[in-house]
C-alpha cells in the first residue's frame, strides 16, 4: 500500500504529518511522492486563510474525478480544516475519512476501515476549548512519542512540540479554535523525545509552540517555564543548537532574552510577530501591546543579544486599517530592522471576532498594494542587513542539497550546490559534498542578497 501526504500550512502540520507517516509506515506503508500511485492520500490542512483552504477545496475537486477511474483509492482530510468544517467535508464526493489535529492517533485505524469496509469515517474534537480533553491529551502525547523519530526530519534538525493549543484570542484568528486551549507537555517527555532524537544523529531542536513563552508545567512542587525547558535541552550533549518558535510580544518576558545569552546553545534569532504597527489596529486585533512596548522589546534583545536576527509576520488590510495605521506599520518596519518578515493579506475566517463584528472594507486592491509595499521596503531592509555578512566566515548547519544542486558543479570539483542556515537563520548556498548534510560546517560569503547568502566552503 502506498501512501501520499500532502501538508499545508504551520510548523505543527508538518509535524503531525511526519508522526501520521511513521505511523502507518510501521503498518506497511510505503510513502509516495506521487498522487498518481497512491493507494491513500491524506491531506494535512490549514485554515489560517481562505486561500489555505480554497487550495485544498480545488484538490478535492479534481480528485473526485480521479476517483472516477480510480474507485478504491482512499482520500482523507486532516487537520484544522478537517476540525472547522468536519461533516461538511465528510459529504464531500471524494472524501473518505476526516479527523481534526487532536484526533491524529486514530488516522491509522480509520484508514484501515476505509480500506475494509468502504464505509466513511470522522473523528473531530467536540467542543475543542474544553479543558478536561484528558484522554484525547494522552493518547496525542504518546502518539508522538511513539512515532516522532529522527527520520521525519531532515538530516540533522528536528522540531519538538513543547506546547498544543492558544489562548491569545486574536481577533483575526482561526487557531484557538481549531487546535484548542493551550496545553503544555510534561518536561521529562520532552526531554525524552530530545533524547532520542539526539540519538538519532539530530543536532538542532526547534521547540514549537503558538505562543511559546506561555508554556508553564507544575510537576512535583516545581513549575517549569520555557527558561527551564531551554536549560534542559541545552543540557543534552549532541544537541548544539537550540532554537524556540513562535513568541507572541505581549506575553514575552525579557528574562527569555537573559536565558537566551546564558545559554550557549540557544541560538541568536526571535521570530516574534508584531502584525501591525498601529495600536488602534493592535488594539481591534486583541494583541495587547502598543507598537512603542514592540520596539522596547526589540531595542532590549538587541542589547542583550547584539547579533540577534528577528523574524516578523504583519496582516494588511484588517478591517479599519486607513493609510496613516498602514504607514504606522511602514515605520515600525523601519525601525525594527528584522532579518525578514512574512506579510499577510487579512482573510476574514468564520467564527472570529473580526470576522464576526468588523466588515472586511478593504478593498482587495489596497490590500495587495499594501501587501507589495511593505514587502518591498522589508525586502530593501533585508539587502542591507544581509551585506553585513559579506566577507565573513559563517558556521551553517547544513541542510542538505539546494534546489538546483547543479549549479556551479563543474567549478567545485563536481560537488553539487547545498544549503545550509547560520545559527542566526540565514540561508546560506555553497558547493560541497553531499555528506555535509546534517554537520555543521563553515562557509566564506562571497556574495549576498535579502534572503540568501552565496559562499565558498573553508
Ligand atoms: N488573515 C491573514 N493572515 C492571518 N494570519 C493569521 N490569521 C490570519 C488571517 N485571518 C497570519 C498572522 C500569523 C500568521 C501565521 O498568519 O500574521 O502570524
Ligand atoms: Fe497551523 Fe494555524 Fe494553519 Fe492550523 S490554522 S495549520 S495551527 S497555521
Amino acid at each position: 500500500m502506498k501512501l501520499h501526504i500532502k501538508s499545508f500550512g504551520c510548523q505543527m502540520n508538518k509535524l503531525d504529518s511526519s508522526l501520521v507517516a511513521t505511523a502507518l509506515i510501521e503498518k506497511g506503508f510505503e510513502l509516495t511522492d506521487e498522487t498518481n500511485e497512491a493507494d491513500v492520500l491524506l491531506m494535512n490542512t490549514c485554515s489560517v486563510r481562505h486561500h489555505a483552504e480554497e487550495r485544498v477545496m480545488s484538490h478535492l475537486g479534481h480528485l473526485k474525478t480521479v476517483k472516477k477511474s480510480n474507485p478504491d483509492l482512499i482520500v482523507g482530510v486532516i487537520g484544522c480544516m478537517a476540525q472547522r468544517l468536519g461533516e461538511e467535508l465528510l459529504d464531500h464526493p471524494a472524501v473518505n475519512l476526516v479527523a481534526g489535529p487532536a484526533k491524529i492517533p486514530q488516522i491509522p485505524d480509520m484508514i484501515e476501515k476505509a480500506l475494509n469496509t468502504k464505509k466513511k469515517s470522522i473523528a473531530v474534537t467536540e467542543k475543542i476549548r474544553r479543558k478536561n480533553r484528558q484522554a484525547e491529551i494522552e493518547a496525542l502525547d504518546k502518539f508522538e512519542l511513539a512515532y516522532d523519530t529522527d527520520e521525519n526530519h531532515i538530516h540533522g534538525q528536528a522540531f519538538v512540540r513543547v506546547m498544543r493549543g492558544c489562548n491569545n484570542f486574536c481577533t483575526y484568528c482561526i487557531v484557538p479554535y481549531v487546535r484548542g486551549p493551550e496545553i503544555s507537555r510534561r518536561p521529562k517527555d520532552i526531554i525524552k523525545q530530545v533524547k532520542k532524537l539526539a540519538a538519532g544523529g539530530i543536532k538542532q531542536i526547534t521547540l514549537l509552540g503558538q505562543t511559546i513563552y506561555a508554556y508553564k508545567y507544575t510537576e512535583e512542587d516545581k513549575t517549569y517555564n520555557l527558561a527551564d525547558l531551554l536549560k534542559m535541552v541545552s543540557e543534552v550533549d549532541s544537541i548544539k543548537w537550540i532554537r524556540f518558535i513562535t513568541s507572541h510580544p505581549g506575553e514575552f518576558d525579557v528574562s527569555i532574552l537573559q536565558a537566551m545569552a546564558d545559554l550557549d546553545k540557544v541560538t541568536p534569532y526571535l521570530h516574534i510577530p508584531a502584525q501591525s504597527g498601529s495600536d488602534r489596529i493592535l488594539k481591534a486585533m486583541n494583541r495587547k501591546y502598543t507598537a512603542k512596548h514592540y520596539l522596547g522589546l526589540i531595542e532590549k534583545a538587541r542589547q542583550i543579544l547584539p547579533e540577534i536576527s528577528i523574524a516578523s509576520d504583519f496582516i494588511v488590510g484588517f478591517p479599519g486599517e486607513t493609510d496613516e495605521d498602514f504607514q504606522a506599520t511602514v515605520e515600525l518596519v523601519k525601525k525594527a530592522r528584522f532579518k525578514n518578515s512574512f506579510v499577510f493579506k487579512y482573510s476574514p475566517r468564520p467564527g472570529t471576532d473580526s470576522a464576526n463584528n468588523l466588515p472586511d472594507d478593504v478593498p482587495e486592491e489596497v490590500k495587495r498594494q499594501r501587501n507589495l509595499d511593505l514587502l518591498a521596503i522589508q525586502n530593501a531592509i533585508s539587502e542591507e542587513e544581509s551585506s553585513k555578512l559579506l566577507g565573513k566566515s559563517v558556521k551553517v548547519l547544513v541542510e542538505g542539497l539546494s534546489k538546483k544542486p547543479h549549479v556551479n558543479m563543474a567549478e567545485n570539483g563536481n560537488n553539487p550546490q547545498l544549503i545550509g542556515r547560520t545559527a542566526t537563520d540565514h540561508i546560506v548556498v555553497f558547493n560541497g559534498p553531499e555528506t555535509l548534510t546534517g554537520t555543521f560546517t563553515t562557509v566564506k560569503i562571497e556574495k549576498t542578497s535579502a534572503l540568501t547568502m552565496f559562499g565558498k566552503l573553508e
